[in-house]
C-alpha cells in the first residue's frame, strides 16, 4: 500500500496545476471575454474561461493523481472518484473574483485546496493577472514570494481595516449592506474588492486587518482559510461554529473577539 502524499507534496502539485491554470485565464482575459451563462442570479456570471481553467485543472489533477476526488465551483464532483478514508479531495475555485475577471479589474485568482479526510493541508492562490501567490501547508505556515506570513498586530477595532464581500442573491445582499451600514463606524474603514481568497491572502499579510462574509462556498474558503489561519489569524464562524456558508470570520487574536461580538450583535449570519 502506498504511503500516503505528504502536504508538501500536495502542495507541490497544487502550485505546479494554478500556476498553468492561471496562465490559460490570463491568456483568454487577453484574447476578451465574454459571459457564457449566469448562475444563481443574473449578475452571478460564468465566463468561457471560468469552465475552460476548471476542466484544465481537473485533467492535469486526474493525470497526476487519478484516484482523487475533484470539487470544483463550475462542475462539482463531475465523475471523479469519491475520497474514501485518508484519501485526497481536491477543491477548485477555477476564477475567484469572476466579476473583477469581466471587467477587466486585477483582483481575480485560481484558487486551488488539497483536503485529506476533511481537512485542508494545502493551498495556492495565485493572482491570475500580477501572478502573486499565496501558499500553505497544514502546520507549515503560509508564504507569498518565500516569505513566511503574519496576519497584522492590530488591537484596536476603530483602527481595523475589514474587508467583506456580497453574495449574488438581492435579499442577501440588503442584509449584507445593512450589516456594513453599522459595522463601518466602528472600524477604520471596509473593503469589498471582489474576490474571497484573496481577501483572505491579503488578510494573511497584514495588508488587510481582517475579513469576514456570509455565504462563501467551499471553493472560496479552502485554499485562502488555510492560507489566513496559518498566517495567524482565528478563522471561524460566529459562536464555535466552523467557517461555512453562514460566515467567515478570519481576525488576528487581539481583533477576533470584539470584530465577532459586534459580528453576532448584527446577526451577521442570519438573513437570506
Ligand atoms: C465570489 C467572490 C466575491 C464574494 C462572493 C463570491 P466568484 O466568488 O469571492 O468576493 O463576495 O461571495 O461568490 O463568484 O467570483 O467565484
Amino acid at each position: 500500500m502506498p504511503l500516503p502524499p505528504s502536504s508538501r507534496q500536495l502542495l507541490d502539485i497544487a502550485v505546479e496545476v494554478a500556476r498553468e491554470a492561471a496562465a490559460t485565464a490570463h491568456r483568454m482575459r487577453v484574447d476578451g471575454v465574454s459571459t457564457v451563462a449566469t448562475k444563481s442570479t443574473d449578475t452571478d456570471v460564468v465566463t468561457a474561461a471560468d469552465r475552460a481553467v476548471e476542466r484544465q485543472v481537473v485533467d492535469a489533477l486526474r493525470r497526476l493523481r487519478p484516484t482523487d476526488a475533484v470539487l470544483g465551483e463550475e462542475y462539482g464532483a463531475g465523475d471523479t472518484p469519491t475520497a474514501g478514508p485518508g484519501g485526497v479531495r481536491w477543491i477548485i475555485d477555477p476564477i475567484d473574483g469572476t466579476v473583477n475577471y469581466l471587467y477587466g479589474l486585477p483582483y481575480c485568482a485560481v484558487s486551488l485546496a488539497a483536503e485529506v479526510d476533511g481537512e485542508v493541508v494545502a493551498g495556492v492562490v495565485r493572482n491570475v493577472v500580477t501572478g502573486d501567490e499565496w501558499t500553505a501547508t497544514a502546520g507549515g505556515g503560509a508564504y507569498r514570494a518565500g516569505a513566511r506570513l503574519h496576519c497584522s498586530t492590530q488591537t484596536d477595532l476603530g483602527q481595523a481595516l475589514v474587508a467583506t464581500g456580497f453574495g449574488y442573491d438581492p435579499a442577501r445582499r440588503s442584509h449584507q449592506a445593512r450589516v456594513v451600514a453599522e459595522l463601518i463606524p466602528h472600524v477604520r474603514d471596509i473593503r469589498r474588492m471582489g474576490a474571497a481568497s484573496l481577501d483572505m491572502c491579503l488578510a494573511a499579510e497584514g495588508r488587510l486587518d481582517a475579513y469576514f462574509e456570509k455565504g462563501l462556498a467551499p471553493w472560496d474558503i479552502a485554499a485562502g482559510g488555510l492560507i489566513a489561519a496559518e498566517a495567524g489569524l482565528r478563522v471561524t464562524g460566529l459562536r464555535g461554529l466552523p467557517p461555512g456558508p453562514d460566515l467567515l470570520l478570519a481576525a488576528p487574536p487581539a481583533l477576533f473577539e470584539p470584530l465577532h461580538d459586534r459580528l453576532a450583535d448584527l446577526d451577521a449570519s442570519g438573513g437570506p
